[in-house]
């Protein structure tokens, strides 16, 4: 099983596109804690989640791979899996104990667990608070930060590319949201010569001076802005996030393109979603690989991680941080033997500036 899977994962990636989780296979097959533990995956199935599983099958361990239940996922590649022997389960609906639950926005919280939940989206969080559970937290990490900031900005960038926009020079871009994924998305637009504008809450925050902060309750600022602007991107994360922050009606009357990055509809049907790049879905799902493997192997190695801190906490431990110790460990990996470095360098250099 795990010889097919590498066989045709060779078709598609190099190894230096997974330093980390390259890396953790020989880690974790030189240690016995996980050999026979049963483990649930609910990471959304794509074709490059398959590079995680090569380390529970590596270990020994018997793995179940949860699919769907409001998480997107290939069903080409849950096909797939089902057809070499992988056992899969739709989300949610698993009625056995695992001794690891790797879930995704807590869609398996009701799950029993021997050891405890890793769980990779902040959403899940809230999903967690009222059990009686382990739960470690990949969100909460620096290493997300390369998946949302970077992976998704790229996937932007990609998207804009494919549709025939990618040539953003002295274009105006008006970015709703800048969080994780808006900042990500404003780099890669600043990046690529755009006048970038960010807008967003900023009592408390500041932006790098290469993008314009607006602040989300200047209605007239961001009306006149969006008036002319090239495009304009949600990325909020909050369903009708938008409705309240802009004129809609001029906005959908104006040239700009429209795009939504986050995964809600944040202009709550207000908008027809033809008016939306890719039907009002993340425009980055237009591709065939919406973020690469390369940003988010080290995310995919901190949430297997997660399994060996479960396994050594103490009894009565609830919600468990990633260390510093831990981001540094994969950090290095992903500096020394991958090929993001130079991305890398752009998220510390945008980080730093006032
Ligand atoms: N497309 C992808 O591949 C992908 C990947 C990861 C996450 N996401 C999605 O992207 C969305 C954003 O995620 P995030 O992690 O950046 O969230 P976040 O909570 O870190 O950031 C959201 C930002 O929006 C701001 N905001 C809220 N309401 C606003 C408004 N009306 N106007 C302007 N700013 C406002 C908040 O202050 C915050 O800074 C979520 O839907 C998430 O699920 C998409």
């Amino acid at each position: 099983m795990e010889n097919i899977i590498k066989d045709f994962l060779s078709r598609f990636y190099s190894v230096s596109e997974r330093p980390a989780l390259e890396a953790q296979i020989e880690l974790f097959s030189t240690e016995s804690f996980l050999k026979g533990k049963k483990v649930l995956d609910a990471t959304p199935v794509f074709r490059n989640t398959l590079n995680k599983y090569l380390v529970m099958l590596a270990c020994g361990m018997d793995l179940t791979v949860g699919y769907g239940g409001k998480i997107p996922y290939d069903a080409e590649i849950v096909a797939f899996l089902r057809s070499i022997g992988v056992r899969t389960v739709e989300n949610g609906t698993a009625d056995e104990t695992f001794d690891f639950v790797l879930d995704c926005a807590g869609v398996n919280a009701d799950v029993e667990t021997e050891y405890g939940v890793s769980e990779l989206t902040r959403s899940g969080f809230y999903q967690y608070q009222d059990k009686n559970k382990k739960v470690f937290l990949a969100d909460s990490s620096r290493i997300k930060s390369i998946e949302t900031a970077l992976g998704t900005g790229d996937g932007f960038l990609r998207a804009m590319q494919k549709l025939g926009y990618g040539d953003l020079r002295g274009r105006k871009i008006i970015i709703f949201g800048c969080g994780k994924v808006g900042f990500g998305v404003a780099m890669y637009c600043a990046e690529n010569g755009a006048d970038v504008y960010a807008v967003d809450d900023w009592q408390n925050r500041s932006v790098p001076h290469k993008f314009h902060m607006v602040s989300r309750f200047d209605r007239r600022q961001i009306d006149d802005l969006t008036a002319d602007a090239f495009c304009v991107v949600s990325a909020t994360g909050i369903y009708g996030g938008l409705t309240q922050t802009l004129d809609l009606q001029k906005l959908v009357k104006s040239d700009a393109l429209i795009a939504n990055i986050g995964v809600e509809d944040e202009f709550a049907g207000l908008i027809s979603k033809k008016r939306i790049l890719n039907d009002n879905q993340p425009l980055n799902f237009i591709l065939e690989e919406p973020t690469h493997l390369k940003f988010i192997d080290p995310t995919m190695a901190l949430h297997n991680a997660g399994m060996k801190i479960l396994f050594n906490a103490a009894d009565g431990e609830k919600f468990i941080l990633p260390d510093e110790k831990i981001n540094d460990f994969y950090l290095n990996i992903v500096r020394k033997h991958g090929i993001i470095n130079k991305e890398l360098d752009m998220l510390e250099k945008y980080s730093c500036q006032e």
